[in-house]
């Protein structure tokens, strides 16, 4: 017998994911979008390309104002896109009003929830992320938005100790059952 294609599925809504840095947005999206056959985006690598320049650069030259602008020019353009995605969004998104009310207005926002020692362990090359500067700032910068997080999220997932495959299978699930998962007809 042959082998039976993957299901692939498509989205009735954008679904951004939210938190701070290192908690496994872009990971998570990629991974799902892999498996299900679905669009994502990536808001700083599509930033970076569509500026033609790093994020540190982008900082460095405009400074984070200058930053927040074109991320919500981005933000808007990719939640209005004819074809729902899955959009791994910057860890600060959250920090504009404009930017909260366009993800509710839109779509649907899964918070994956991180600690900063956590995200610190899982950040590489912490020289891409302008903002992550030492761990008390981190933390600080976390407690500070953690409300903001709360209250943009439809669902948040806890993170903790957990991998990629884990979270996105639990993500899977759970945008199955808020009926934002369909299948894609032939
Ligand atoms: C930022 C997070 C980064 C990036 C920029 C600012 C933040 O994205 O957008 O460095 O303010 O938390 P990641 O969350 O993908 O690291």
């Amino acid at each position: 017998m042959a082998d039976r294609e993957p299901v692939q599925f498509k989205l009735t809504r954008p679904v951004f994911f939210i938190g701070f840095m290192g908690a496994g947005k872009s990971s998570v999206a990629r991974r799902l979008a892999r498996k299900s056959g679905l669009a994502s985006v990536d808001m700083d690598t599509y930033i970076e390309r569509r500026e033609g320049k790093r994020i540190s650069e982008i900082f460095q030259e405009s400074g984070e104002e200058g930053f927040r602008r074109i991320e919500t020019e981005v933000l808007r353009e990719l939640a209005e896109s004819d074809e729902p995605m899955l959009i791994s969004c910057g860890g600060g998104i959250v920090t504009r009003e404009e930017n909260r009310d366009i993800i509710s207005q839109y779509g649907f926002a899964i918070h994956l929830r991180v600690d900063a020692d956590e995200a610190a362990s899982r950040i590489s090359d912490k020289s891409t992320r302008p903002l992550f500067n030492d761990i008390d700032s981190a933390r600080a910068r976390l407690a500070e938005r953690m409300p903001a997080y709360e209250s943009v999220a439809d669902v948040t997932v806890d993170t903790a100790h957990r991998g990629i495959y884990d979270i996105s299978m639990e993500v899977k699930s759970l945008l199955e059952r808020e009926g934002l998962l369909c299948q894609r007809q032939k």
